[in-house]
């Protein structure tokens, strides 16, 4: 079967890629605006190694505004792009709410961050890796309302217990597969 995407529904392209392109790795995005603004993206991949760079794209609210992750990175060209462990999935599920841009969701859903580079924002104290980003460029895809951002990676952060001098760690992360969760670090061989 072949199916044109043009007319098909917008819920279903997104089923139709959300089920094919698997799994998608989840950014959980800090920034800092108002406040500090937590959410989870998982529109979002690596994008080169040289220069090294992750892409991820962002929609608007549903009033139309931007998303008040956009709205920051667009303002201070920064962001903190941390890893999610299965420990964290109901804190970074929950950060996916939409609340005002003058309330965080480090506050509302009692997310612990931590300063650790000065002129980024800060991790998530949980997660055991982090990118710190500056914002690259915006892509337009012919004036849609979502919104494209290549980030560049200045600085990383990997746990101690974590880090191997070989940096041939292996990290047990969250991806997502359609609209669920899954572990997705099984080896296979060729
Ligand atoms: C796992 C997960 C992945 C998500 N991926 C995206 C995404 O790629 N793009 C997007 O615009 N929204 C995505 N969302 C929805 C945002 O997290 C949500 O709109 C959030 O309220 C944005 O927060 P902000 O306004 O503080 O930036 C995702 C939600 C979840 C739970």
């Amino acid at each position: 079967m072949i199916i044109d995407f043009s007319p098909l529904e917008l819920k279903y392209r997104y089923k139709i890629m959300s089920r094919s392109i698997i799994p998608r790795p989840i950014a959980w995005i800090v920034t800092e605006g108002k406040t500090l603004n937590i959410a989870p993206f998982s529109y979002f991949m690596a994008l080169s190694s040289n220069p090294p760079t992750l892409i991820v794209s962002i929609g608007h609210k549903k009033d139309g505004t931007q998303k008040d992750t956009l709205k920051n990175i667009l303002q201070t060209k920064k962001c903190t792009i941390c890893s999610v462990t299965p420990d964290q999935i109901t804190q970074m599920h929950a950060s996916s709410e939409s609340l005002p841009e003058e309330v965080s969701e480090a506050e509302a859903f009692g997310i612990a961050t931590k300063r650790i580079v000065e002129d980024f924002p800060p991790i998530i104290t949980d997660s055991p890796s982090a990118f710190f980003c500056e914002l690259n460029q915006v892509v337009d895809l012919s004036g849609s309302k979502t919104i494209p951002l290549i980030v560049e990676i200045k600085k990383y952060y990997i746990a101690d217990n974590y880090f191997d001098p070989n940096y041939n760690f292996e990290l047990d992360l969250v991806a997502r597969v359609g609209r669920e969760y899954r572990l997705c670090n099984k080896k296979i061989e060729p």
